[in-house]
């Protein structure tokens, strides 16, 4: 769906004219209109001033976003927005399917002008303008845990933060080995063209995954604008199956220490692969390297299969956190959109502090696993707010555990297990990258 021609939320645009802002879309594809844009996100990033060639660049490839910003007339410096957004409409994978998922980034308010309610603006806007879209969900990663609850985001994946001590670590012997294709190096631009197809492959079968657009896949594999000259360090890999087909890229960079040349640290920028064989094969080309102590990943699932890869699991060091927020807009569809681990039926009062999602809604899952959701006026059986139910959605965590912090409310004995076995998912699910 093309978002960009939409109009902008009156009732953001109301309050943040009575502040003395001016509320706005602009042209992506106008790198003249795009610059101050940037200048200004970047900025809300602590990053460096973007040069002109970064921001053609990027107008090439975020055409298709809808980019929003907000201009203050009084600053010695007017055309540069005080804040900025981008969003746009892609398909998020959930247990058994996929469904739109209306993707926010670039969220940045300016300092001189944070804490008055901006981002709130910005925020509420694109939730209610991508409801009135029919769009059933919105989602984001963030910088900060604290931001987006309150708008009835929940964070619905986690990531692992993943260093492996690659000499200590070893390969185990039950672990796959010989596999049956190869591993060859790839260019950036052959890994571009080459490797996309299994990228999406990959993203469709983990729930939580959000379709790679591409913007955020050029940078992976290095093709795009190279003002750090980020692109003549990288190393890619891609693992080719027996008949040829690309299964499996990883991109990386050593880095090396000061004092040992024998202790590069691999840093996994990107790793996806389609198949269980090329995981692996993946994963012991970079625990076996030459001259190298660790191997360095952040964004891994927090399932990974290589910590049951290794000889001594306790040479890796694995830290957990929230990852992909998710903010259901529209219950039934969201609910209808995935399938569940279990056939019964539970009454789900959900509280919507936006007045988005709100209402008791009837959820019956059938025998094949998938479910009819309508709203009801019987009482609900558990009772959570949006922001519960979003964090919840994609099976990563226990209903359980969320009544036991507080934020579930039983009204019919057993309900919480009945809902941990509903929702219950056969796969972790993870986001392989942040947008
Ligand atoms: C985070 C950011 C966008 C907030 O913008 P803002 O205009 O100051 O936010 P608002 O004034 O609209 O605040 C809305 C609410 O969020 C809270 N809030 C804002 N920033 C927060 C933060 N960093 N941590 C916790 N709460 C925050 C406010 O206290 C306010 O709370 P309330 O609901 O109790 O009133 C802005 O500080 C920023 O640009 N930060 C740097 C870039 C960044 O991290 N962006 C987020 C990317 S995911």
């Amino acid at each position: 769906m093309d978002t960009r021609p939409l109009p902008l939320d009156s009732t953001s645009l109301d309050a943040l004219a009575a502040d003395g802002l001016r509320y706005a879309l602009v042209d992506g594809a106008d790198p003249q209109a795009l610059a101050p844009w940037d200048t200004a996100s970047a900025r809300g990033f602590h990053d460096r001033r973007p040069d002109p060639e970064s921001v053609d660049e990027h107008a090439r490839h975020v055409a298709h976003r809808r980019i929003t910003g907000v201009w203050d007339a009084s600053i010695p410096s007017p055309e540069v927005p005080v804040a900025t957004v981008a969003s746009w409409v892609g398909e998020l994978s959930v247990p058994g399917g996929t469904l739109d998922s209306w993707a926010i980034s670039n969220v940045t308010v300016a300092s001189t002008h944070h804490r008055r309610g901006i981002a709130r603006a910005l925020l509420q806007g694109e939730l209610r303008t991508a409801s009135a879209a029919d769009i059933p969900m919105a989602s984001l990663t963030v910088s900060e845990a604290t931001i987006y609850g309150r708008f009835g985001f929940g964070a619905a994946t986690r990531i692992a933060d993943l260093t492996i001590e690659a000499k200590r670590a070893g390969w185990s012997p039950t672990a796959p080995a010989d596999p049956a294709g190869r591993l060859v190096f790839v260019s950036s631009q052959q890994a571009y063209e080459s490797c996309r197809d299994l990228v999406d492959r990959a993203g469709r079968a983990t729930p939580g995954d959000f379709a790679i657009d591409d913007y955020h896949w050029g940078r992976h594999v290095g093709v795009f604008a190279d003002r750090d000259k980020r692109s003549a360090t990288l190393r890619i890999v891609r693992y080719d199956d027996a008949a040829g087909v690309p299964q499996g890229v990883v991109v990386y960079r050593l880095v090396s220490d000061a004092t040992d040349f024998t202790k590069h640290t691999v840093e996994v920028d990107y790793l996806r692969s389609a198949t269980d064989e090329a995981h692996a094969a993946l994963w012991r080309y970079l625990l076996e390297l030459d001259l190298v102590a660790a191997v360095h990943y952040e964004v891994a699932s927090p399932d990974e299969p290589v910590l049951w890869m290794l000889r001594d699991q306790r040479a890796a060091r694995v830290v957990t956190f929230d990852h992909h927020w998710l903010r259901i807009l529209d219950v039934k569809a969201a609910l209808e959109a995935r399938s569940y681990g279990a056939s019964d039926a539970l009454n789900l009062g959900i509280d919507d502090a936006l007045g988005i999602a709100g209402g008791t809604y009837r959820l019956e899952a059938g025998a094949d696993g998938r479910a009819e959701v309508r709203a009801t006026d019987a009482a609900p059986d558990l009772v959570m707010n949006v922001a519960t139910l979003s964090a919840l959605y994609l099976g990563s965590h226990r209903a359980a555990t969320f009544a036991s912090a507080g934020h579930i409310t039983a009204a019919t004995p057993g309900a919480i297990t009945r809902l941990d076995a509903l929702l219950r998912s056969t796969q972790t699910p993870f986001l392989s990258y942040w947008y």
